[in-house]
């Protein structure tokens, strides 16, 4: 990809990338459609920022509103990329998912689990109002609480549960509505975009949230995929979560392929790609499918799966590939059916 200057305001108004069409044009008018955003191509690559732009309608910072990047030290806010994200999504017609707000990874060094229980509960409490007041109004949904979940459905062993216990989940959510009210407040996961253990554990967390009154408003499920492991049942499962009465969002969806990559591989991703699609659109309550990186030049897939890749719907040259065309295909099959 040629390297561009670093962007302007002025430059960021981008027209539609000509040659194939754009996911976001195909969309229903009630499901978003996003892409994770790197906020280093963001600042130097014309083409990714163009292509970005065209084809979708909400963007998901991949990393920039991580607590470890926002805080680098205590009390000191490094804004400088997450604002970017945010500008662009503005001045492109597109909605920002905030991502996220409590993790066990992605934690400042400087945190320490030696520090007595009320002084983290009420860093985190400040984490959170700051972040999510600095943006009040220009974030659709936040990622409250991410991967909190042990694979067997319990909750997950982290500095925030052993300091805290298990009520820091509620607290995190009741601190984020009370800095933003209008924002859809989220709990993300992976490995539950499937029926299983884990997605058993998320169902009961949300039932008990809502019960007690916690503004949970959807369910979050990353969707980091195998080409040749479709989920178990991935639409009754996320319809189950909807007779919760909470949204549902496809929120960090890709599709890796061990390498080297052929033809029928290329194909059976797509054909998970437009899987993943259909089952958010067969329930009336998904908010959104939004895609961990759109192209294979940025996908943090090769770092993190040796011997894998390939993971996005465009090539790393940011042309589309079968998968772009399986959900363009899906969504221009469905132009005038009413969600459902
Ligand atoms: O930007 C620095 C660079 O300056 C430095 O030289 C280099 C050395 O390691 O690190 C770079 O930062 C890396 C960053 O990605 C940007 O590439 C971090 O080390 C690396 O840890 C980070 O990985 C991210 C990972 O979360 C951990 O935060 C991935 O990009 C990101 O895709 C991944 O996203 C997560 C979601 O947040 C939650 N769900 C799972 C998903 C995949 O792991």
């Amino acid at each position: 990809m040629g390297q561009a200057e670093p962007a302007t305001e002025s430059s960021w108004q981008t027209p539609p990338t000509p040659g194939w069409p754009a996911l976001r044009g195909l969309m229903p008018a009630n499901v978003r459609i996003g892409s994770a955003v790197d906020g280093k191509l963001l600042a130097t690559d014309e083409q990714y920022r163009s292509e970005l732009a065209a084809q979708f309608n909400a963007v998901t910072a991949e990393n920039a509103m991580k607590w470890v990047n926002l805080e680098p030290s205590p009390g000191v806010y490094d804004w400088s990329e997450s604002d970017q994200v945010v500008k662009f999504a503005q001045a492109n017609g597109q909605a920002v998912y905030g991502h996220t707000l409590l993790w066990h990874s992605s934690v400042p060094a400087w945190v320490s689990e030696s520090w007595p229980r009320e002084r983290i509960r009420e860093l985190l409490r400040q984490h959170i109002t700051t972040v999510v007041s600095r943006y009040r109004g220009k974030i659709w949904a936040w990622d409250v609480v991410n991967e909190v979940l042990a694979e067997d459905g319990s909750l997950r062993d982290s500095l925030w549960l052993r300091k805290l216990g298990p009520g820091y989940i509620a607290d995190a959510f009741r601190w984020a509505h009370e800095a933003d009210p209008d924002a859809r407040l989220f709990i993300n996961d992976y490995g539950t975009e499937g029926r299983g253990r884990k997605a058993n554990g998320l169902l009961r967390l949300v039932r008990e949230l809502r019960m007690a009154g916690v503004p949970v408003h959807g369910v979050g499920f990353q969707s980091h995929l195998r080409w040749d492991r479709a989920p178990e049942d991935a639409t009754g499962n996320l319809r189950r979560f909807a007779a919760l009465g909470v949204s549902v969002a496809i929120t960090e969806l890709d599709v890796r392929i061990q390498l080297p990559v052929d033809a029928e591989k290329l194909l059976d991703q797509a054909l998970l790609y437009q899987h993943m699609l259909k089952a958010c659109l067969a329930v009336s309550t998904c908010e959104s499918v939004t895609l961990w990186g759109f192209t294979d030049t940025s996908s943090w897939i090769s770092s993190h799966y040796p011997g894998f890749g390939a993971a996005c719907v465009f090539d790393s040259d940011i042309r589309p590939k079968p998968a772009h065309e399986a959900l363009v295909q899906e969504l221009t099959s469905r132009r005038g059916t009413p969600p459902g």
